[in-house]
């Protein structure tokens, strides 16, 4: 008999989990005006809200860490850093940041000024929101087969050439960058193949263009190029990471995600100018270019996270487990974003709360609906967060509409995946009793699904 495949881990520390009534939970979602992220951890039984820093660090991370140096200028740690990036992407300029965004903080105060354009495949909020902040404008190129959920191709993170060159070919003179992100989150965690990576670069040569990669989960993009590309199955993920950076010419890299720590961020490059540029921002922001907001211990950290996860083994297990879940919503006729992507389900909304008007925001419907069934948060990736038009202040409701369920690194098991789905069924079962959605009463400019306050109607 062939064995089944198993975690390339054992477990060896352990949290308790709260387990509440749905009478609290119905108290607690009101309280928290029907905004999940109000929540406090121990009304949440499994939290799905990200896989952002949210993961489980190893025996020999947290060795690591004790050897952390916390010098404030030249630490150790930032050099054990900068050889392993240096390392994996090829990279030579590095600073490290104190999460992602600020590392897109940091490099864009340098690149982006009022009336850019930045195209690129489906923005991640705090992108987006660190271009509109300058006045600038966010053009989303992502490939039209994104937006059918049901679709089953390989690579729906994919930059569309054509939109692409569309945007050079009216405006090059406005565009300081290209960037790609891997995966490309917004549309489901979907990967980009290393053929689009490479028509990008031919598409930036061609108009004398940057390209910048949003590196967040590129190892877990890695993978899927290792799995679903032909001429990469033999290929490990280190070289393939190192093939995918080549057509870049920089990354800003959240390293809560595939650098397997909780709190961290570096921007990498390999042109002297956008390291000089970006410095200047980096110090008064970020701190040193040493450290760059991080401690020496959590850079220690990170040096080998980065390590690890690129491993085979290790990414092939994160994958394994967000596609288990996703069989079991096969099995439960759910409709998500096909085929699952690298570190999150997103169930398409639209289809299953399909009598709540857009206005009505489905997806958060969802997430509520979710929560108090089961203590599952989710996390909407949808209207809400998508923000309204700078120009017209309108709701902007030409994307998808999806509950994110995100799976955290190393942190829950397959038992939890079945609650997970069993949950989602529940409330898909009662679908057609769910008639009414949310309006909002209170919101920010930007990013307002922080913050936003809602009431149920
Ligand atoms: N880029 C992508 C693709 C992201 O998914 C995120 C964060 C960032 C940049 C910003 O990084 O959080 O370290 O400042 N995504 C988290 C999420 C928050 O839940 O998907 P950060």
């Amino acid at each position: 008999m062939e064995l089944p495949f198993a975690e390339a881990w054992k477990i060896k520390m352990v949290e308790p989990l709260r387990i509440s009534t749905r009478a609290e939970r119905e108290q607690w979602i009101k309280d928290a005006h029907y905004n999940l992220f109000n929540l406090k951890s121990d009304q949440v039984y499994i939290d799905c809200l990200t896989d952002s820093g949210t993961g489980a660090m190893s025996d020999r991370q947290w060795a690591a860490m004790m050897m952390g140096d916390e010098s404030y200028a030249g630490s150790a740690s930032f050099f054990q850093l900068k050889e392993t990036i240096t390392r994996i992407t090829g990279f030579e300029y590095i600073i490290p940041t104190h999460q992602g965004r600020a590392a897109e903080n940091v490099l864009f105060s340098h690149l982006v000024t009022a009336g850019a354009i930045v195209p690129g495949n489906s923005h991640f909020d705090t992108t987006k929101g660190h271009i509109e902040s300058r006045k600038a404008f966010a053009v989303d190129c992502t490939v039209d087969e994104a937006k059918d959920t049901q679709l089953e191709v390989p690579f729906k993170g994919n930059v569309d050439p054509k939109k692409l060159e569309k945007v050079l070919a009216e405006n090059a003179d406005k565009v300081p960058f290209i960037i790609v992100t891997i995966t490309n989150n917004t549309a489901g965690g979907q990967p980009v193949s290393m053929q689009n990576l490479r028509e990008v670069r031919a598409i930036a040569d061609k108009y004398g263009k940057r390209v910048v990669f949003d590196s967040a989960r590129f190892v877990e993009n890695a993978y899927f190029i290792r799995t679903r590309e032909e001429g990469y199955a033999d290929k490990s993920i280190k070289e393939i990471c190192k093939e995918m950076f080549s057509y870049a010419d920089g990354m800003t890299m959240s390293s809560k995600k595939d650098g397997l720590v909780n709190m961290g961020g570096f921007i990498a490059t390999a042109h002297e100018d956008w390291y000089e540029g970006a410095k200047r921002f980096c110090i008064p922001f970020e701190g040193f270019l040493t450290y760059g907001g991080m401690n020496g211990r959590d850079m220690a950290a990170l040096a080998v996270g980065l390590d690890e996860n690129t491993e085979l083994e290790i990414i092939e297990t994160r994958i394994r487990q967000v596609q288990y879940l996703a069989a079991k919503l096969d099995e439960y006729g759910i409709p998500y974003q096909r085929p699952v992507g690298g570190h999150a389900l997103f169930v398409d909304a639209d289809r299953v709360l399909d009598q709540i008007p857009k206005e009505e925001f489905p997806a958060q419907t969802l997430a509520i609906e979710l929560y108090i069934e089961a203590g599952v948060r989710g996390c909407e990736i949808g209207y809400i967060l998508a923000d309204r038009d700078p120009v017209t202040r309108e709701n902007r409701f030409g994307g998808l509409d999806l509950l994110r369920l995100c799976i955290a690194r190393r942190v829950y098991t397959n038992n939890h995946m079945d609650v997970i789905a069993a949950a989602l069924k529940n409330v898909y079962d009662r679908r057609h009793e769910i008639t009414r959605g949310v309006k909002i009463v209170w919101e920010t400019e930007l990013m307002r699904h922080f913050t936003v306050k809602l009431e149920r109607l």
